[in-house]
């Protein structure tokens, strides 16, 4: 098992190993948290972890509860998150029980954001089943719900007290979400590490480590910062496009699929400006393929450039873009909206 330290305001562990979910009552007791368990999950994951994971906290001593969504990103919404808060009001959860997000990141974008505002704030706990959450989502504590306006609009920075990464769980994993997943880890290579870059490439890591040399990046960046007032928005390379690819496909499109092609149109661009080397294109065009990725962007430019300009990380007719520079290397830049259509023009050529 590898464990990695996020010291964040308030710091947690995330552990990785095979099998591990099976001790999630254990590891929790040794957090000193006991009372009562809420599992939140969706329909899938439920089908395949919940009774296993409602044991391992049984056996541990805790009284088990939970609450099944349905599947999907359309159920990161407000109405379940009021339907998970009044079922835990209704069982009279309170502020020392546990919320425990068990699936990928709907689940726990949705789990945490309730864990935060329960009672104005509960315990949490995160058991990412998803290649995409166990490397981005369950660290770092952004949780959220979408609103009819866009994703993510409504949310919170709250940290889970615990992280358990059960890579055994990736193995009933449908194809098409590794390969989601694989457009994250990719995101970690390309904004700041060459030498993920190189193993993605050679193809000679297990999943294991992949996940923690992801996790440790993550742990660093949002270490440093925490609310996302600077280094963080790293974390976004290629996912203005990705955001606007989304939202123009009806958020049809999954998420590690847009981030493919958000991070394909911004390197393309780069490559143009000559911002950075084709041989970053190079490397970045054969890796969306090997892990079944696309990176042909859907829809036109002006289609790209009127939903980018709605984009909430816009601030004062200014846009934080993250700009590949060399391998494994990138730099934050304000564009104006007159830089943003060139860049977005030249990336869709
Ligand atoms: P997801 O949660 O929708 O899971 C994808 C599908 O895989 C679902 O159908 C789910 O039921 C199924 N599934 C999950 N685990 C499984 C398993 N082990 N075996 C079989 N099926 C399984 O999607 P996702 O890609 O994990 O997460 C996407 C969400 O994460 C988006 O809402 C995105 O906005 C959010 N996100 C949040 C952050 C953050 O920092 N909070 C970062 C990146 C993405
Ligand atoms: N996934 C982006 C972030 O955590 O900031």
């Amino acid at each position: 098992m590898i464990k990695i330290e996020v010291k964040t305001g308030k710091p947690y562990t995330v552990k990785i190993g095979n099998g591990i979910i099976n001790n999630a009552g254990e590891e929790a007791k040794a957090l000193g948290l006991d009372g009562r368990i809420l599992i939140i999950s969706d329909d899938n994951v439920a089908a395949l972890y919940i009774e296993k994971v409602k044991l391992s906290f049984e056996s541990a001593g805790f009284e088990v509860l939970s609450f099944v969504i349905p599947h999907g990103e359309e159920s990161k919404s407000a109405e379940n998150l009021i339907a998970i808060l009044n079922f835990a009001a209704e069982n009279a959860l309170s502020r020392t029980d546990t919320f425990v997000a068990l699936g990928g990141g709907v689940v726990g974008d949705l789990c945490g954001f309730a864990a935060a505002v329960y009672m104005r704030g509960t315990n949490f706990i995160q058991l990412p089943t998803t290649l995409l959450a166990a490397v981005d989502s369950s660290v770092g504590g952004k949780t959220a719900i979408d609103l009819d306006a866009g994703k993510n609009l409504a949310g919170a920075f709250y940290q889970p007290k615990l992280v358990l990464c059960d890579t055994k769980t990736l193995d009933t994993l449908p194809d098409e979400e590794f390969s989601n997943g694989m457009a994250e880890v990719i995101k970690y290579g390309m904004f700041c590490n060459k030498e993920l870059l190189d193993i993605l490439t050679e193809g000679n890591a297990d999943i294991e480590e992949i996940i923690a040399r992801c996790v440790e990046i993550k742990a660093r960046v949002v270490e440093a910062d925490e609310f996302d007032k600077g280094e963080r928005m790293f974390l976004n390379f290629g996912h203005t496009v990705a955001h606007a690819v989304e939202a123009l496909s009806g958020y049809k499109t999954p998420h590690g699929s847009a981030v493919a092609i958000g991070m394909a149109v911004i390197t393309k661009a780069c490559t143009a400006k000559g911002v950075c080397p084709s041989e970053v294109l190079d490397v970045l065009l054969p890796l969306l393929e090997k892990y079944n990725l696309p990176h042909v962007c859907p829809y036109d430019i002006e289609e790209v450039y009127n939903v980018t300009l709605k984009d909430k990380k816009n601030a004062h007719g200014t846009i934080t873009l993250v700009l590949p520079t060399a391998k494994g290397k990138s730099k934050l830049e304000k564009c104006d909206y007159n830089k943003l259509k060139e860049i977005i023009t030249l990336g869709l050529k």
